[in-house]
């Protein structure tokens, strides 16, 4: 997949401008508050329907107007153009469109215009909460496997209703419906195991293709990333193990007023050389970890999808030593459209990126509102 071009009108700090991308390496430059970030948001957003800095569309409209558009022409492998437009009118109203046909719901989209992207906020997949690990596996996983997306938004009505419940219980105390909440478990421990099932058996192939990534970065630390189901299923029928733990915590979760037990709290950890990445892990391996990730995210939907992702690389060269630096650009060579900021350009020179060829575009962020 690559995107040939971009126009955004009243999009963040630009009022008017279109631009021309390169099928290769892409380079925005420009200082700081230039403007190249929010090109990078405006692609996510055409290809996923939202940015991945806010879900606000009203931050992204320009400062003192109501709504802002974006088109973008996108190009599959085979060559097949796609004419994709995202309209805001107001915060209520917002139109997608892939050639001139509206989208009733974003799972339309998702998955059909593959990205992967790296930004400073991306820091919080190996060094926060668990729950931003489970986020974005399941943002990853639901773009390669549709019924996992559904089974998520089941698994999340469930689980709203019986906190809900469990809530007002512990509130006000009084009746309790416990039939209700049993239905609710027994719905509840059928769609805990398909997501168990789905989550071992994607994370099994991530995990390869995780190894792999990192092993071409880095071969002297060794790299683990466990998947540890909240409810342990050992062999045998995982509903019937979630169902037993289900009735097991009730006593529990009344006292707490929320769900223990569950997927919702299943971790993914990340461990260098046999030791918690995030508690004991330098910036740099840090960061060194989370290009592995998303180069393996890019070789996962690449596999599913047949469809090779654009990668968005938002302040690539940070915390990286040039060696590493060096790696990363070695591994990038590849049949993907690549979009890269700077502020610096002998700095990517310094990272060994050659800014100079044919295969590469250099686009300067804070010149185009020039050219309307
Ligand atoms: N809704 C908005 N309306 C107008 N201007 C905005 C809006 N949102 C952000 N800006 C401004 O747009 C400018 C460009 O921001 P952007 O994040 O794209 O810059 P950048 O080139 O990535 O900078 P840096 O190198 O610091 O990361 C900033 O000055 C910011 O204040
Ligand atoms: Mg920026």
């Amino acid at each position: 997949m690559l995107i040939k071009s971009l126009t955004m009108i009243d999009f963040r700090k630009y009022e008017q401008v279109s631009m021309n991308f390169g099928s290769h390496t892409n380079i925005l430059h420009g200082e700081n508050g230039a403007g190249k970030t929010t090109i990078l948001e405006a692609i996510h957003s055409l290809a996923y329907t939202r940015s991945f800095k806010t879900r606000l569309d009203a931050d992204l409209a320009r400062h003192g107007r109501v709504g802002y558009q974006l088109k973008g022409l996108f190009s599959d492998h085979q060559g097949i153009e796609h004419k994709v437009r995202l309209k805001v009118e107001s915060a209520r109203k917002k139109i997608v469109s892939v050639d001139n046909n509206n989208l009733k719901s974003r799972a339309e989209i998702i998955g059909r215009f593959p990205l992967v992207s790296l930004t400073p906020e991306d820091g919080e997949l190996t060094f926060g909460s668990p729950e931003v690990r489970r986020l974005f596996f399941n943002k990853l996983l639901s773009q390669v496997d549709p019924a996992y997306l559904e089974q998520l938004q089941i698994y999340a009505r469930i689980l709203k209703q019986r906190n809900s419940m469990l809530q007002t219980y512990a509130i006000d105390g009084g009746a309790f419906d416990r039939i209700l909440i049993a239905t609710l478990d027994d719905q509840r421990a059928k769609v805990s195991a398909q997501l168990h099932q789905a989550r071992s058996r994607h994370l099994t192939e991530f995990k390869k293709l995780l190894y792999e990534a990192y092993g071409q970065l880095e071969q002297e630390n060794s790299l683990k990333m466990a998947f540890r189901s909240n409810v342990r299923v050992t062999a045998g029928e995982p509903e019937g193990l979630y169902r037993k733990a289900y009735q097991d915590s009730l006593a529990e979760d009344l006292r707490k007023g929320t769900t223990t037990r569950g997927p919702h709290r299943d971790l993914f950890t990340f461990f260098l050389n046999t030791k918690d990445l995030r508690k004991f892990g330098s910036q740099g391996e840090h960061k060194l970890v989370l290009v592995a990730v998303k180069f393996a995210e890019g070789r996962f939907l690449e596999s599913f999808l047949k469809e090779p992702p654009v990668f968005l690389l938002d302040d690539l060269f940070a915390e990286l030593d040039v060696k590493r630096s060096l790696m990363i650009v070695e591994s990038l060579r590849g049949d993907h459209q690549i979009f890269i900021t700077a502020t610096d350009l002998a700095d990517l020179r310094h990272h060994g990126l050659t800014v100079e060829g044919d295969s590469l575009q250099v686009i300067d962020a804070g010149k185009i509102q020039d050219h309307g």
